[in-house]
């Protein structure tokens, strides 16, 4: 297998999706491996550490002559044609257009998002480590915009109360968040419309809250949350309230596939925040869990700062990329025969829920219903 790492264009990613320990993984396997010079500059690792474990460095032109493997982490944009076979960060529920224009150019398209969430893939998932660096990181930049320290204090000066964070939404990221608040001395509580969630919120040291509300059947068969009616997110809030209002931050994470995010957080909420509290909006990037948020800027709505970055899962740049790397050597090995060849075997579980485009189509249902529903002409009334 040929294997090309690209450098990231998005201007504030500093991830690389192979690392110099992940390119001596390849080629001790009998892989060859090109790396885009300068592709893991902003993560830590230089293009002398390419070459030490057994890279060849070239240009974007050069990286891309080869046919083979293509990795990257956002990869809908990366100039790859029909020889190769593009690994990466696709989102092709999301960005269902750029995805139908990738797929014409004839290459085969694998989207990490869409890795099977099963016990065997569990190696692969990067969905739950970039989930991981992004509640790590929501945590960190609370704890610097807040202007309280988060642990309880007996000071001589007199006592510090602890500060105390609400986590809605536990999935991956939010588990993360509510541990880091955890282990920074705050008060943690955490709430997800999944009634599973409840018990891993206790064991990673928060206390979940329980609402009246009938969220049995919440859960879609891959472990996903399903949306909720109108009348029940309305409800949620209404019972959120005093619980937003009670906290010094509040971190955010609730997504649904493929949609735009749920909204937890009114502006008639944030209101009842004391000034000085903090909220970090998770899904900003699919229209925020805050009515209030706004991708990747400060907004200050009655003292309360609301902030919506989307490059967190890009920061601690060096870990997020070995876990990135570690996933996709998994799965380009999971996509290998015995003799290291690689095949796209639509048969397996794993590579046909992963693949989304082959010889110029889409061939993933809900990627196709996607492209269909983006591509229908607006509904005209009379
Ligand atoms: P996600 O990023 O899609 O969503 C984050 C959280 O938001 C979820 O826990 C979801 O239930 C919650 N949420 C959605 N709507 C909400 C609302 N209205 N109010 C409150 N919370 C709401 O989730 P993530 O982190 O990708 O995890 C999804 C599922 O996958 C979870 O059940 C998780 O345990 C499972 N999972 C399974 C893995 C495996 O088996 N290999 C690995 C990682 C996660």
């Amino acid at each position: 297998m040929h294997v090309s790492v690209v450098k990231e264009s998005g201007h504030r990613e500093r991830r690389v999706a192979l690392t110099p320990v992940g390119v001596e993984k390849l080629t001790k396997a009998g892989h060859t491996v090109v790396a885009e010079a300068g592709c893991g500059q902003a993560a830590g690792f230089t293009d002398e550490d390419y070459r030490a474990s057994g890279a060849e460095v070239a240009d974007r032109r050069s990286v891309l002559a080869t046919a083979g493997v293509v990795v990257g982490i956002d990869v809908v944009r990366s100039g790859v044609g029909s020889d190769h076979v593009l690994v990466g960060l696709v989102d092709p529920l999301w960005r269902a257009a750029e995805v139908a224009e990738l797929a014409a150019t004839g290459a085969t398209v694998l989207s990490l998002e869409l890795i099977p969430r099963i016990t065997r893939a569990q190696t692969m998932d990067v969905l739950s480590s970039t989930a991981t660096v992004a509640g790590y990181e929501a945590v960190l930049m609370a704890a610097s915009t807040l202007q309280k320290m988060f642990p309880l204090l007996m000071t001589a000066a007199g006592t510090v109360p602890a500060a105390r964070t609400l986590v809605l939404g536990a999935g991956v990221a939010g588990l993360q968040a509510i541990a880091t608040a955890k282990r920074l001395g705050s008060i943690v509580e955490g709430y997800d419309v999944r009634p599973a969630a409840a018990e891993q919120i206790e064991s990673v040291g928060g206390r979940s809250i329980k609402l009246d509300l009938d969220t049995a059947g919440s859960e879609d068969a891959g472990g996903y949350a399903k949306a909720q009616e109108a009348e029940v997110n309305l409800r949620q809030q209404q019972m959120l309230t005093p619980y937003v209002a009670g906290s010094d931050i509040v971190i955010t994470t609730a997504s649904i596939p493929g949609v735009r995010s749920p909204e937890l957080v009114t502006a008639a909420m944030v209101e009842q925040m004391r000034p000085g509290s903090v909220i970090i909006d998770l899904a900003a990037e699919r229209g925020g869990n805050c009515t209030l948020t706004e991708a990747d800027r400060t907004v200050i709505h009655q003292g309360v700062t609301i902030l919506g970055p989307t490059d967190l899962p890009s920061r601690s740049a060096t870990t997020a990329s070995k876990m990135f790397a570690n996933n996709v050597i998994s799965l380009l090995t999971h996509l290998c025969d015995e003799e290291g060849v690689l095949r796209i075997d639509t048969d397996d579980e794993i590579t046909a829920g992963t693949l989304v485009a082959a010889g110029g189509r889409i061939v993933h249902p809900r990627v196709a219903d996607a492209v269909a529903r983006t591509a229908a002409p607006p509904t005209t009334q009379g």
